[in-house]
């Protein structure tokens, strides 16, 4: 037995490829624009109000007034969409949330501002209970505190209707309650909104990376030890997130999204996959404080880590990515 003599040389050298920086960019496979960012915001009552969000470092709670410019520097930088979220004032919560419906709350009264102020900028709301209801959960509760479905989804369908009357582009729907697509957009339909876009929390898991949003819009005391297991998707299932982007497809989505991001990028990858249609991606909360809080230990480059995270959405197959850094990646790109 002789042992076979080694070759002179490898077989293969993938490393031309990266030998120079004109190569690397020239066979780049994935990059990160700013058309692919979505810029979620908290807005609240008041005005010259802004109160810092401790648990997401650069993200404040803001009045309208203080949103405007924010709006202003969005369209400057080219971000396609802002995507406003209620941190809604405690004495209008209720068991059944139905500040949700007020033609002049607050979402309604900013849609109406930023439409008017930037109407080429895009808005997207949120349709779920959670920031309107005492107990802090995304629907109505029957006595024995379960979660009811078809009588959230009358309400989330009048909430939709009430973002669309006041001018909404995008509704996003992400209470997880089953059908609320089909009646969303068969009301939309009847009303004549027939532009109104949904983006659909098709798979929303019942995540802990969400702790620092609940911060933001002041749900998390009234939750208290309270979760969201009966209506959001277990984190060990992922043949089941095909199954609800079927169903919310079928219902008449537009778009849909995975929710949280880096940690689900294999959901993101199968529904691209399979369905090909608009695919969407929430850097969440919790995400966004994990980057921030590693960075502001000099433990990260708060950078770079940004930006490979986004380009990791994109390389998995999403059409564009939710998160709180759009502003500092839109500056970064245009450098
Ligand atoms: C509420 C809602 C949540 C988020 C977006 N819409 C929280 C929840 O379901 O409890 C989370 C976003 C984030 O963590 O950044 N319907």
């Amino acid at each position: 037995m002789h042992l076979q003599s080694p070759a002179p040389f490898p077989q293969n050298r993938p490393r031309r490829l990266r030998r120079d920086a004109f190569t690397r960019r020239l066979v780049r496979e994935n990059v990160v624009t700013t058309d692919d960012l979505i810029y979620p915001v908290f807005v609240h009552e008041g005005t010259n109000r802004s109160e810092a969000v401790t648990s997401m470092p650069g993200v404040d709670r803001l009045s309208l007034d203080l949103l405007l410019p924010v709006a202003e520097d969005c369209v400057k930088l080219g971000i396609p969409v802002l995507a406003l979220f209620p941190a809604i004032d405690p004495s209008l919560k209720t068991p059944d949330g139905k500040e949700a419906l007020n033609p002049n709350g607050l979402i309604p009264r900013v849609v109406r501002a930023l439409k008017k102020e930037f109407p080429d900028l895009g808005v997207m709301t949120d349709v779920a209970l959670d920031p309107y209801t005492s107990h802090g959960q995304d629907g109505v509760l029957d006595e024995t505190g379960y979660i009811i479905n078809d009588e959230t989804v009358e309400i989330l369908t009048g909430q939709a209707l009430t973002h669309a009357e006041a001018g909404v582009d995008i509704v996003a729907p992400s209470d997880m309650m089953d059908g609320r697509i089909g009646a969303i957009r068969e009301a939309l339909e009847v009303q004549g909104h027939i532009h109104t876009r949904i983006m659909a929390y098709s798979a929303k898991y019942a995540s802990a990376f969400y702790g620092p949003f609940r911060d933001a819009v002041g749900t998390r005391g009234a939750l208290g030890k309270a979760d969201k297991n009966v209506y959001q998707m277990d984190p060990g299932n992922s043949d089941e997130a095909l199954r609800e982007v079927a169903i919310d497809i079928a219902e008449g989505a537009d778009m849909v999204m995975v929710k949280p991001g880096m940690p689900y990028l294999d959901i993101v990858r199968r529904v691209k996959d399979e369905f090909k249609v608009p695919t969407f991606a929430y850097q969440v909360s919790g995400e966004y404080a994990m980057i921030k809080a590693a960075a502001a230990n000099g433990w990260l480059d708060h950078d770079a880590v940004m930006m490979e995270s986004l380009l990791a959405f994109k390389r998995a197959g999403a059409d564009g990515v939710l998160t709180y850094f759009a502003r500092d990646v839109a500056r970064k790109l245009q450098k």
